[in-house]
């Protein structure tokens, strides 16, 4: 479980930055999103992909005012490319489109724009605005959007300053659960353990 360990570590050493013009820190943010998802009654992959769901911003290091100096960091992308090796479609897909998911719902819910913090607001702009009609289609096509869309409105409601919630700790147990579903994936698809190679053994 070593990316597990690692990812741990990532929120200790990293997670006190400032989320991108937000009144709460990195992991204060991660962890009120795993935190609504576990109060929705979200099945533990979920809860796993709430918490990881901005890592992108940890393991690329990108500065907190980023949006301000007018750059996209593509955190999305970069977070679910780190992800990959190690989790599965459930986990990472919807992670991978959580920007995506504020595209399309900017696109389709009436009031949802208007609703959004005014540093997400700045950030849509650099993401591409609210999706055109094609787009949306496309989307909404994606089997995993469902579940994008959850992590999204949670993603947008956990930013609220002092707010008690538990530890990364308490998630340990969902993201070791999602980590080791995709290893079973991996060595079934690799066939017997003498066929498996080294994919088998990577953490
Ligand atoms: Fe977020």
């Amino acid at each position: 479980m070593q990316v597990v360990d690692t990812i741990i570590r990532l929120f200790d050493s990293q997670g006190h930055e400032a989320y991108f013009g937000e009144p709460v820190s990195q992991r204060e943010h991660a962890l009120q999103a795993a935190y609504l998802a576990e109060q929705d009654g979200s099945p533990g992959w979920l809860i796993a992909a709430a918490l990881l769901h901005d890592i992108g911003h940890l393991v690329h290091g990108q500065p907190e005012d980023l949006a301000d100096r007018g750059g996209d960091g593509l955190h999305e992308d970069a977070g679910a490319t780190w992800l990959a090796p190690h989790f599965g479609p459930d986990v990472v897909r919807p992670i991978r489109l959580h920007v995506a998911a504020k595209r399309y719902l900017c696109a389709v819910e009436p009031g949802y724009l208007s609703a959004l913090s005014p540093a997400s607001a700045l950030s849509l702009r650099l993401q591409g605005g609210p999706m055109d009609a094609a787009e949306a289609a496309r989307f909404a096509s994606d089997p995993h959007h469902g579940p994008a869309i959850r992590l999204r409105r949670w993603d947008d409601r956990a930013k609220i300053p002092g707010l008690i919630v538990p530890g990364v700790e308490h998630y340990r147990k969902h993201l070791e659960s999602a980590h080791r579903s995709q290893e079973l994936t991996d060595q079934e698809s690799a066939g017997p353990p003498h066929e498996a190679g080294p994919r088998a053994n990577r953490s």
